[in-house]
């Protein structure tokens, strides 16, 4: 997607082929800054600490990760530190587990002086493939915002999404985004109201990227979304995902599981977007099973923004003597949710809807 009329991945491989460089998102949307990663430890320190979030982009910068690690020490025991070290940085998104073990797969059997190059061709595979993935998200999504478009001739359609499902959170496009930037491309009269996103306001990310592109939003404090689909303000909500068992549960963001409450109890269609490695076919149960996050509770206790005179600061917004928690995402059960827009197509939230797309994984 372009930042100021350039285009951007949110990863890349450096010119120099051996490190690679990121944006950081600890600092959008008050200064766009690239760093570059020469290190396994440099990307593990990029996910722990969210320069780099996202499901499908905390994936991809963890294959990057591996591949900084085998041109470095492509021996065995260097090759399951670097996927240990890399598999702890963060629990929820199962796309993690999922790029970690593809690397591991494919360059154990290996031998030491060919995994530099094929870590690196591999990496750079995942990249790719994300970039295509999330182009079929928005290709079959955008059929969704078409029909709202046609049942409501000469007035926009309303698009409510949590967190930052963008091309920020992914290699390109964003998964909730791919179908709202192809819409705004195909010329549909299109708003977006973007949930701050309290308290890493993943938000203001969503915001920056859509006045990027010159679609029309607004951002709304959490608690806003229930009283818009209340007064017709919302046609659809669509949220991304960091892991979707088969049966159709869904972890995301923090304040995801309250949305699909709230739109469920006003009958507003509530669409999943995931790229299909997001899928995790092994776990039953979504919320006793999927694995929540618990980040520090100083994100809570603080807010960090702009100043007047243009600088960052961090004010802290509890008295003293209160302590936050801070789980980082929820579950929304399969049956709050209307369905599902994958790479494969659309799939409904009922049981056995993944597995029909999805036929080689027991459909
Ligand atoms: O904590 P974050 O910012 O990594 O959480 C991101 C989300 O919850 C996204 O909605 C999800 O990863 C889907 S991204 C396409």
């Amino acid at each position: 997607m372009k930042v100021d009329g350039i285009d951007y991945r949110s990863i890349w491989r450096h010119e120099d082929g051996q490190s690679v460089e990121i944006i950081d998102q600890t600092r959008l949307p008050y200064e766009f800054k690239v760093l570059r990663l020469t290190t396994v430890e440099h990307a593990a320190h990029a996910i722990r600490a969210m320069q780099v979030r996202g499901a499908p982009l905390i994936g991809a910068t963890a294959s990057c990760g591996v591949a900084l690690a085998m041109q470095r020490d492509p021996s065995d025991a260097n090759l399951v530190a670097a996927v240990e070290m890399l598999g702890a940085t963060r629990p929820t998104a199962v796309n993690l587990r999922w790029a970690l073990s593809g690397m591991r797969g494919l360059l154990e059997p290996l031998p030491a002086d060919a995994r530099g190059q094929a870590a690196w061709a591999h990496a750079r595979g995942i990249c790719d493939e994300d970039v295509d993935i999330n182009k079929k998200i928005g290709q079959h999504g955008v059929a969704l915002i078409h029909e709202i478009a046609d049942r409501k001739p000469g007035r926009r359609v309303n698009v409510l999404t949590h967190c930052n499902a963008g091309w920020l959170a992914t290699v390109d496009w964003g998964t909730a985004t791919a179908p709202i930037y192809m819409a705004h491309a195909e010329g549909v009269d299109i708003h977006v109201w973007v949930d701050e996103t309290r308290p890493r306001n993943q938000g203001a990310l969503t915001a920056w990227e859509l006045s990027q592109q010159g679609i029309s939003h607004r951002y709304i404090a959490d608690n806003a979304g229930g009283h818009l689909m209340q007064h017709g303000e919302v046609d659809i909500v669509i949220t991304g995902t960091d892991r979707v068992t088969a049966d159709g549960d869904v972890a995301n963001k923090i304040g995801t599981y309250l949305k699909a409450l709230a739109a469920h109890d006003n009958g507003i269609p509530f669409y999943v977007a995931l790229p299909s490695p997001t899928i995790d076919w092994t776990v039953k149960d979504g919320l006793a099973e999927i694995p929540i996050e618990e980040r520090d509770a100083a994100e809570v206790e603080t807010v960090t923004g702009r100043t007047g005179n243009g600088g960052v600061a961090t004010v802290t917004v509890t008295p003293s003597g209160s302590h936050a928690v801070n789980p980082a995402f929820d579950v929304t059960p399969a049956r709050l949710v209307t369905g599902f827009i994958t790479d494969h197509g659309i799939a409904s939230a009922t049981r056995g809807g993944l597995r029909a797309l999805f036929p080689d994984k027991g459909g």
